[in-house]
């Protein structure tokens, strides 16, 4: 069983995506520590400051291990092609922002994955490289790891039929705080 969790950073994937692996009793594999190990990048992202992973090889490794595994990373794309499950994690921006601030991020970079948890990045990019009846949303917002895992575990014996969707855009539009994300 391979399965992938993503989702904007500080979405609570590292949480969530160990506690999944222990229940499960799957090996946890965080991909960016998997990339820096192996040096699997192939450039340097100037405006982001981030070294560029290598998703072809990271992805190609991935779909070759037997066991069972669950994969955390924020690049639905370098996850295992051949996943059985890819469940994407979303938080409320308001929630987001604080958390990523708490986390020591400089106020445009929260604001910026704000904007790209609004906008669906990650979802859009998880649709584009998996076929949809594999993709799951999970909103994690007010929700204890431990009940995130248990919707994970419950999806996957089959006992979820009503798949959720998040939009964040609407209702941050009903909340009025549309302007505090994208500032014209
Ligand atoms: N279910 C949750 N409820 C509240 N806070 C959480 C939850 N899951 C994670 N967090 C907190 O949010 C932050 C980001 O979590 P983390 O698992 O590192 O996310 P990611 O790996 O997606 O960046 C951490 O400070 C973590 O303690
Ligand atoms: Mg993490």
């Amino acid at each position: 069983m391979k399965i992938l969790i993503s989702g904007t950073p500080g979405t609570g994937k590292t949480s969530t995506a160990k506690l999944l692996a222990k229940k499960i009793n799957a090996k946890y594999i965080d991909l960016n520590k998997l990339a820096e190990r192996n040096k699997w990048f192939i450039g340097w992202d100037n405006e982001r400051k981030v070294k560029i992973m290598d998703t072809e090889k990271v992805s190609t490794f991935l779909s070759e291990i037997k066991g069972d595994i669950v994969v955390d990373t924020h690049i639905p794309s370098a996850g295992p092609p051949n996943a059985d499950y890819v469940f994407i994690l979303r938080i409320h921006p308001e929630t987001l922002l604080e958390r990523l601030k708490n986390k020591g991020y400089r106020e445009e970079k929260a604001l910026e994955n704000a904007q790209a948890e609004i906008l669906d990045v990650c979802l859009i990019e998880a649709l584009e490289n998996f076929r949809g009846e594999l993709v799951w949303e999970i909103n994690a917002s007010k929700v204890k790891t431990e009940e995130i895992v248990s919707t994970m575990l419950k999806i996957m014996n089959g006992e979820v039929k009503e798949r959720e969707r998040i939009d964040w855009l609407s209702l941050i539009c009903e909340e009025g705080s549309l302007e505090k994300f994208f500032k014209p």
